[in-house]
């Protein structure tokens, strides 16, 4: 059995995707041991609570200093003791030390086709404005591990949506989470639970 600790800043679709996966069976093997906030607003801590999953919140404004944050993030973290910790729109940057301790068992949702539109700066809505800038007519979701870098780690899967003409950043992100995140982040669990993905030379290789 996969125990999951999926961490959330906001609405929580991407949970909602998990928690159904579970429950209808297209995620097997795992189950949800808690979820954890930074911020206590976010609706996708009740969505938790609604199925009797754990839900805490963690907030950098309870601290006087990043690093006490980080740490008391990482003593919650290692109190569930997560098999895979999953971030479902979770727009925190994580500590180094998080990152090393939890190598290769920490997965990101990012709504483009990474490498394009990713990194520094671009998350949520900002993904989807910059791709309507720049007038590309395909994007897509990725789900990848999470190293050291921001958005650089090995890419899991990927799944491509059309633009469309007269997309706003709204539209574009509301087809992307509907064609593309709520079916490639449940499918990447469900692989990861069965054994079917493993890192090697800092890329996945996916028995699909
Ligand atoms: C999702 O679109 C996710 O891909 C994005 O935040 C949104 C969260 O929505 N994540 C990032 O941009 C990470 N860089 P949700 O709370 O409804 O799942």
């Amino acid at each position: 059995m996969l125990n999951l600790a999926v961490c959330v800043s906001g609405g929580g679709t991407n949970l909602q995707a998990i928690i159904d996966g579970i429950a209808q069976g297209s995620i097997t093997n795992t189950r949800i041991k808690a979820v954890i906030s930074n911020n206590p607003g976010a609706y996708a801590l009740e969505r938790a609570r609604d199925h009797g999953i754990e839900a805490a919140c963690i907030s950098p404004k309870q601290f006087e200093s990043r690093g006490q944050f980080n740490q008391a993030f990482l003593e919650k973290l290692d109190s569930i003791q997560p098999d895979l910790v999953v971030l479902a729109g979770f727009l925190v940057v994580l500590p180094e030390q998080m990152i090393q301790k939890y190598k290769d068992r920490i997965i990101n949702i990012h709504p483009s086709l990474i490498p394009s539109f990713c990194g520094k700066g671009y998350y949520g809505l900002k993904v989807h404005e910059g791709a309507l800038e720049r007038g590309v007519k395909v994007t897509g979701a990725t789900v990848h591990f999470v190293d050291e870098g921001t958005d650089t780690g090995p890419i899991i899967l990927q799944q491509p949506v059309m633009v469309e003409q007269g997309d706003t950043p709204e539209t574009l992100q509301r087809r992307v989470m509907e064609e593309a995140e709520w079916k490639i982040l449940p499918r990447a669990i469900d692989l990861i639970a069965n054994g079917k993905v493993q890192v090697a030379d800092g890329k996945a290789l996916v028995q699909e």
